[in-house]
């Protein structure tokens, strides 16, 4: 569940980003520039990057309040098929989209809205377990 302040600010972002359109196009540059990151590039291989970014967008505009229903998997259990998320690659992950937002222009209010929603899924996304093999 999305506080009503959040709610309210990230359907500020989908305005200032030029509205769902303009969310959709944001993404699919996200997900294509992460897509050929060095650092976690290798997550995406295979994978249908436009489809990813759609529900990723779906998802925004569900937390902003701006549709009714999310038809993807929730972050929880949408990364279970794949190798741990680590600290570092979710901070690479951050780092890619704050460029690209301030490259697209985005007023800094918005920018800090995006990376704040992204934030509270730290925690959700990224395996701290590490796996101690026996010698
Ligand atoms: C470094 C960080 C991340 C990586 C490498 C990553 C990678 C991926 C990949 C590869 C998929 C596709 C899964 C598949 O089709 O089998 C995916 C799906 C998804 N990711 Fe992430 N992700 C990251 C962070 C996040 C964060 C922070 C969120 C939440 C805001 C998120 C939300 C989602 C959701 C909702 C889907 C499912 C979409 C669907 O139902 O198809 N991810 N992610």
């Amino acid at each position: 569940m999305t506080s009503a302040s959040t709610q309210h600010r990230l359907s500020l972002l989908v305005d200032q980003v030029g509205g769902p359109a303009g969310l959709r196009e944001v993404l699919r540059d996200f997900y294509s520039e992460m897509n050929q990151d060095a650092m976690i590039g290798f997550f995406f291989r295979g994978k249908d990057t436009d489809a990813i970014a759609e529900k990723q967008s779906e998802f925004i505009l569900k937390a902003a309040g701006l549709v009714t229903i999310y038809t993807g998997k929730n972050p929880a259990s949408a990364h279970l098929g794949m190798p741990p998320i680590r600290m570092g690659q979710f901070n690479r992950r951050i780092q890619i989209l704050k460029d690209l937002l301030s490259k697209k222009g985005l007023p800094q209010d918005a920018i800090d809205t995006w990376i704040a929603f992204e934030e509270s899924f730290r925690n959700v996304v990224v395996t701290r377990t590490v796996q101690i093999l026996p010698p």
